[in-house]
């Protein structure tokens, strides 16, 4: 299994160039599957979790090439309208066939994720708001069988602004039968591409990226080409390695993204320069604590969490991190801790007191940004920290140990 080994504690120069977002372009992925023709999608990260939503993909009958970040999805030969287990339990995202099979084809069968590191994560918004739309739903042997000759448009309201369930909504009441109004919706910025694509391919959506969506049913959709946002996860990962350790530039990034997390940073002492399309992060000495609650977008990202925490295990002082979106997703504590941290959870709120200097030590990733919190905290670190399990990273971070290489860390990956 592979795992990571950092020298830590030298400084970052240099620039770092950011991937496709990668919960942008896995319901792009699916929406593909709503067309009867070939959808092109360009700047596409090679994740383990791309990979995973072609073979997705592929299973279903999409025929799909993906070369030099370019990939090509061909909707028209799609035939068999099943996901299954093995592959919904490793990657959650692959439910976002739900909508779009369903809306399509009238029927779909999808393997219910189940929990995950983070908490329950359940998906009854998703089949709420379906149901909304006419399909009826059974569960068979851990399947869900969704089942509508022709959805029908309607009000969805969430109860709480759900990316997936918005999502899956979107893309069915593209097809549905007349106008579906999406209540309480996600603003994500990788939902407002989705329904920009999806616009561009014909349907009819409007109040993208406010809460309230709405969609005029068509009856079928058509190609198109377009490029995959850039990851703004991945950006702040990188922007909160430069507040540590140094004076980097991120390139092909969207600042409009950022905006809570560029404040928090300056509010952390770190020097920050945007223009349109990149950021440059000058370190904050010291590291002012910053306290940080995740919120929904346009809000501190959830997503960004572990990271802060990261960040803030070397501040000049003690700072709060509450996480109201996933309030079980702090399995980076303990192991932060063991390179010297001193975190203490409280429910679903990190106490951080800071301390002079992280010190490296063997530690296990255990998802994808307590992976990229891990990794960070190994950078800060002196000496030497061996992360295992970094499969976990691989699912959400393009190139990692190459781009911190190039930032001049001493980082690589061993296999024995
Ligand atoms: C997406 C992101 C993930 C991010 C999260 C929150 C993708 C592929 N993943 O996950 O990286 O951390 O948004 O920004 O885009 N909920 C329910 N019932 C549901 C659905 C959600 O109770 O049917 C709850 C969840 O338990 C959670 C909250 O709603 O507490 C937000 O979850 P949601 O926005 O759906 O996250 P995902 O779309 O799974």
């Amino acid at each position: 299994m592979d795992r990571l080994v950092v020298k830590g504690d030298r400084p970052l120069s240099g620039s770092v160039e950011i991937s496709g977002a990668k919960n942008a372009v896995l319901p792009l992925m699916t929406a593909a599957l709503m067309v009867n023709g070939e959808t092109t999608l360009k700047r596409v990260p090679n994740l383990k979790d791309t990979r995973t939503m072609i073979r997705l993909l592929d299973i279903v009958g999409a025929g799909v090439s993906f070369d030099a970040g370019e990939m090509k999805i061909d909707g028209s030969t799609v035939n068999n309208l099943e996901a299954p287990y093995d592959l919904v339990k490793t990657m959650r995202a692959s439910f976002y066939i739900l909508g779009p099979l369903l809306a399509r084809f009238g029927k779909v069968k999808v393997s219910l994720p189940g929990g995950c590191a983070w908490g329950p994560r359940p998906v009854d918004f998703h089949l709420k708001g379906l149901e909304k739309l006419g399909a009826k739903i059974t569960l068979e042997e851990g399947y869900i069988l969704a089942e509508a000759d022709r959805l029908i448009g309607n009000k969805v309201s969430f109860d709480f602004p759900s990316v997936g369930a918005t999502g899956n909504i979107v893309m069915a009441g593209v097809l549905a039968k007349g106008e579906t109004v999406i209540e309480n919706a996600a603003r994500e910025p990788e939902i407002v591409q989705l329904c920009d694509a999806l616009n561009t391919m014909g349907a009819i959506i409007d109040g993208i990226s406010t809460d309230k969506i709405i969609i005029q049913g068509v009856e079928e959709l058509q190609s198109t080409d377009l490029d995959v946002i850039p990851d703004r996860i991945e950006a702040g990962t990188y922007l909160i390695a430069g507040a540590a350790m140094g004076e980097i530039t991120v390139n092909y990034c969207n600042p409009n993204h950022l905006n809570v997390l560029i404040e928090k940073l300056i509010e952390a002492g770190a020097k920050i320069d945007t223009s349109k399309n990149s950021i440059t992060i000058k370190k904050a000495n010291p590291i002012n604590p910053v306290d940080v609650t995740t919120e929904v977008y346009p809000g501190f990202p959830t997503d960004l969490q572990a990271q802060w925490i990261a960040l803030m295990a070397i501040a000049s002082g003690s700072s709060v991190v509450k996480d109201t979106v996933y309030h079980d997703r702090f399995t980076h504590i303990p192991e932060l801790n063991r390179l010297g941290a001193n975190i203490e959870l409280r429910e679903n709120m990190a106490i951080i007191n800071g301390v002079d200097h992280l010190i490296g030590a063997p530690v296990m990733s255990t998802d994808i940004r307590a992976s990229a919190a891990l990794i960070l905290g190994a950078i800060m670190a002196r000496g030497k920290t061996d992360i295992s399990r970094i499969y976990h990273i691989d699912r959400g971070y393009e190139f990692i140990e190459k781009k911190f290489q190039a930032l001049g860390v001493d980082i690589v990956r061993k296999n024995d």
